[in-house]
């Protein structure tokens, strides 16, 4: 199942990763792609708040992940931009993350593409016609229970 949207402010785009937010059961995980500054992390910020995550989200640029406590589960939100060497994901237990009961959120998941899990939501984001459009296309991967 494929949805497409288009966004016309960042507010728009935290609501709808709030709204997303809603599809999610824990060890859910959720690949995003889409240059720099389309938007992932806003609508994780969205995905964060409407899973009652109470820290500042941010980008993990330089620690490639950040735990969040949510009111059911943990969220582990990754950013595999800087990732240099698929040696780096082992060091820090990634499969364990995985297999978890946490929800993984993935920023630059194309860079790791080979270790995705292929039931899991894949998220594209790119900039719309306008300064402050971004299209957002979510892919459901393999339905659950089927
Ligand atoms: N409709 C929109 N939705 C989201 N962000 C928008 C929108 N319009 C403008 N922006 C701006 O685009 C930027 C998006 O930044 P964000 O950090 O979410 O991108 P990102 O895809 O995570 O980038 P990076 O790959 O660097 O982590 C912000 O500066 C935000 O203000
Ligand atoms: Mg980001």
């Amino acid at each position: 199942m494929t949805e497409n949207l288009t966004t016309h402010s960042e507010d728009a785009t935290v609501q709808a990763g709030k709204e997303f937010s809603r599809r999610l059961v824990s060890g859910a995980i959720v690949a995003f792609y889409g240059e720099l500054g389309t938007g992932k992390t806003r609508f994780i910020k969205g995905v964060c708040q409407g899973l009652s995550v109470q820290e500042h989200v941010t980008s993990p640029t330089f620690t490639i992940v950040n735990e969040y406590r949510g009111a059911d589960f943990p969220v582990y939100h990754f950013d595999f931009y800087r990732i240099n060497a698929l040696s780096e994901m082992q060091e820090i237990g990634f499969d364990e993350y995985l297999g978890g009961d946490g929800v993984c959120l993935i920023e630059w998941a194309d860079r790791i593409a080979g270790l995705l899990p292929p039931e899991r939501f894949d998220i594209h984001l790119q900039l719309g016609k306008n300064d402050y459009d971004r299209e957002i296309i979510i892919e459901q991967r393999i339905e659950k229970n089927q």
